[in-house]
């Protein structure tokens, strides 16, 4: 500061204040807006019901940085579809306490008949079935009549056919059943809340019960607590606060120097400490 330069600028000192008096206003105004982040990753609703927040994030309506990136979600004419392995499913509901969902069939819901043909494979997903999870077991295309008792009997479409097509809760109810004779199965997950009457509902409804899925990903609870919101920057976790990006809580932690807003705020700061 005893250079040449700082005793040539002081008859400009008013000029200091000048601009003191406007980065003072900036910073503010910093303050008292809400960080652009922080904005754009407001929870949203899809439907009258459901709240969609991190990890989940609605594609085309959110940032993708907003959630993970295998939890984006489209709103569906007001349904939530979450797309797993080429298939569509709509979300039931979401238990964030316990990082599950309640997922079904989409063609459940636009289908009268939603036999499904492929099994749910959950490998390279962030999902996991769930061990209260049971199935409903589809056999297509069998050339021996099933028994009536246990089996829901499912009508393809083509009442000429000289094969069988049915679904059942358990192999058990088949014993004397060849199975052997059907050209393929698929397996259906299925939890069945308590008090459901199974008996007196067809397959359709039975489908619409839907399952559960648990799903892992990076707790937000911390971030969500102290007021922000969570999302990625540059695939790194961050919390979205109101007046900036925090690496974990809005609370403590260090803030990340990240945005080009936070960089000029650095300057401003700078300027204001070398005033004093
Ligand atoms: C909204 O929640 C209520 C009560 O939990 C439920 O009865 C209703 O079916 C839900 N509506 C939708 C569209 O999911
Ligand atoms: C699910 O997503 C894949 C690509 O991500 C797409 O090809 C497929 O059509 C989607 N499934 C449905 C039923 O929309
Ligand atoms: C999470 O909680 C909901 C509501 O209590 C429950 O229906 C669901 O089965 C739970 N999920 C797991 C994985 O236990
Ligand atoms: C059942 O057989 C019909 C005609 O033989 C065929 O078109 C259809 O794809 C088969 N379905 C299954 C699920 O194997
Ligand atoms: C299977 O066949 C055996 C012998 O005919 C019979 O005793 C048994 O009750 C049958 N089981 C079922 C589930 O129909
Ligand atoms: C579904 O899984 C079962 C059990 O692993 C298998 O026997 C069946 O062939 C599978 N179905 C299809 C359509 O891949
Ligand atoms: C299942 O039951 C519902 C309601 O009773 C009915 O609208 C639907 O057509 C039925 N579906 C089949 C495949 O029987
Ligand atoms: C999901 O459920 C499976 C089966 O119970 C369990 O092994 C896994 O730890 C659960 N994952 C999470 C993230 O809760």
């Amino acid at each position: 500061m005893d250079s040449p330069n700082s005793f040539t600028f002081k008859p400009f000192l008013h000029q200091y204040i000048f601009v003191f008096i406007i980065i003072f206003f900036t910073l503010a105004h910093q303050t008292v807006s809400d960080y652009s982040e922080f904005e754009a990753c407001e929870p949203k609703t899809c439907g009258s019901n459901l709240t969609i927040r991190f990890p989940f994030w609605i594609s085309g309506e959110q940032e993708s940085y907003c959630g993970s990136p295998n939890f984006g979600i489209t709103c569906n004419d007001q349904k939530p579809v979450l797309n797993i392995s080429y298939e569509d499913y709509i979300i039931k509901d979401i238990f964030y306490e316990n990082s599950s969902l309640r997922l079904a069939n989409f063609a459940a819901y636009e289908n009268s008949s939603p036999t499904p043909f492929y099994n749910l494979t959950l490998t390279r997903t962030p999902f996991n079935f769930v061990p209260s999870d049971t199935d409903l077991f589809f056999w297509y295309n069998c050339s021996d009549k099933p028994p009536e008792d246990g089996t829901y009997s499912i009508s393809c479409g083509n009442e000429y056919s000289h094969y069988y097509s049915f679904a059942a809760f358990q192999k058990e109810m088949l014993v004397n059943y060849s199975l052997e004779s059907c050209q393929s199965s698929v397996y259906a997950p299925l939890n069945v809340e308590t008090g459901a009457n199974l008996w007196q509902m067809n397959y359709t409804e039975i489908l619409k019960i839907g399952f559960v899925l648990n799903w892992t990903a990076l707790s937000c609870s911390n971030c969500e607590a102290s007021g922000g919101r969570c999302g990625f920057d540059n695939s790194e976790f961050v919390c979205f606060c109101k007046d900036k990006t925090y690496q974990k809580t809005c609370d403590y932690g260090s803030t990340l120097n990240l945005g080009r807003k936070l960089a000029i705020g650095n300057t401003d700061l700078s300027i204001v400490l070398l005033l004093q």
